[in-house]
């Protein structure tokens, strides 16, 4: 009978005790030097963390816990031996307070050249408000460095991160292909610039859903390169809307879906704009679908003739082709009277526009249309309806 027991005993041992052992191999950070004091450079610790997990043969996880870790620039490299690291984050990464540490452009934390990635949770404090203050200011000011660079990645998962206070661009999906984007939140302040929420370029098969921007630039931007992209359930607000194509250049964007988005008070709703200069390049196959509009300034864009700072446009003629744009269902409140406005080149028109169930408003009257070398078809309801 005892050795019945014991022979239980040691069984239970055998079975259990592994899984523990194992479980403290996770490379927790603090386990690497790193300090949850807010102060104490904790870069090195993240950086020997990463490179455990990503010599590890096996799927690995490194765990963040609470508390608040000083980071400097940190590249999570790869390519790893393995093809599942989980980056689990209780507490927060907090850029140093001096922006001049970070602010020469780049990334902060940056992740390159990894297959499988996923990032859960956590505070990403890129400490941007000196630095947005200064630029405000007109002074000589660093560029700036994204809170969270991707690039040449390959199937990441990022859900529930908190992405705040970036110095510049908050999150950059660059070279990426099958990305999920999950429960989100990026804010930084109306008034901060060059704060884009989320930049998507060169990627394929990217997913953003469930998620909510506050910002002082463009919500989500979708530049060139940008294939099957699927945006779903987002709050944009303050910010400037959902944007394609800040520079559009040879490589097209096709195959974006914008479904059930919300934008209150931004100064853009859904635009595209592509430079206004030869190009190769095109947007195509684009559908916004279930938009509401709070108070927006510009609901409804299309801009073949954009030219920030009014230089390198010869001729102010767009090259990029803008064709099959689908609007449906898009309803809610204009902050200005012309709520839909596509201005496009008399020679590279836009065409294949569509426009089905729409009703925009301005004040207690309805709002109006201005378009300029457009061709498209209307169906359902639409107002403003002297588009084509
Ligand atoms: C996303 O939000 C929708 C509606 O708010 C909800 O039904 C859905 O479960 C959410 N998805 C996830 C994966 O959280
Ligand atoms: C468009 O992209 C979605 C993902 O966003 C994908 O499911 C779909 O197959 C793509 N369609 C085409 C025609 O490639």
């Amino acid at each position: 009978m005892a050795q019945i027991v014991l022979h239980a005993l040691l069984l239970f041992l055998f079975t259990f005790t592994p899984a523990t052992v194992a479980e403290g191999a996770t490379p927790n950070v603090v386990n690497f030097g790193a300090k949850p004091d807010g102060e104490t450079d904790s870069t090195n610790a993240f950086l020997s963390a990463w490179g455990r997990a990503c010599s590890s043969t096996t799927p690995t996880t490194i765990h963040v816990p609470l508390g608040r870790f000083s980071v400097g620039k940190v590249v999570f490299k790869g390519p790893c031996k393995n093809k599942g690291i989980t980056v689990r984050i209780d507490g927060a990464l907090v850029a140093p307070s001096n922006y001049d540490v970070i602010g020469n452009g780049g990334n902060w934390l940056h992740f390159d050249e990894v297959d499988g990635v996923a990032v859960f949770g956590g505070v990403l404090d890129g400490q941007g408000i000196g630095l947005w203050e200064c630029k405000r200011s007109g002074k000589i000011c660093p560029t700036g460095a994204t809170n969270l660079g991707f690039s040449n990645w390959k199937n990441i998962v990022m859900n529930g991160v908190r992405c705040v206070k970036s110095q510049m661009f908050q999150i950059v999906i660059d070279r990426c292909e099958n990305v999920r984007v999950e429960g989100v939140k990026v804010s930084a302040a109306g008034n901060s610039p060059n704060t884009d929420g989320i930049h998507v370029q060169l990627s394929s098969r990217v997913t953003i859903l469930n998620s909510t921007i506050a910002t002082g630039d463009d919500c989500i931007s979708i530049g060139p390169g940008t294939t099957n992209l699927w945006i779903q359930n987002i709050a944009c607000g303050p910010g400037h809307g959902i944007s394609v194509g800040n520079e559009l250049e040879e490589a097209g964007v096709e195959n974006v879906t914008v479904k059930a988005v919300t934008f209150a008070g931004t100064e853009n709703g859904v635009r595209i704009k592509s430079w206004g200069r030869p190009s190769n390049g095109f947007a195509r196959n684009i559908l916004f679908q279930h938009v509401t509009m709070l108070n927006v300034q510009n609901p409804i864009v299309i801009d073949q003739n954009y030219c920030p700072h009014q230089n390198n446009c010869p001729g102010q003629v767009s090259g990029i082709r803008i064709n099959n744009i689908k609007y449906l269902d898009i309803h809610g409140s204009s902050a200005s009277e012309v709520a839909v406005k596509m201005n496009c080149c008399p020679k590279q028109q836009c065409s294949g526009i569509s426009l089905e169930d729409l009703m925009l408003t301005y004040e207690t009257k309805q709002a109006l249309a201005s378009c300029n070398h457009v061709r498209g078809i209307v169906s359902g309801l639409v107002q403003p309806n002297n588009c084509f």
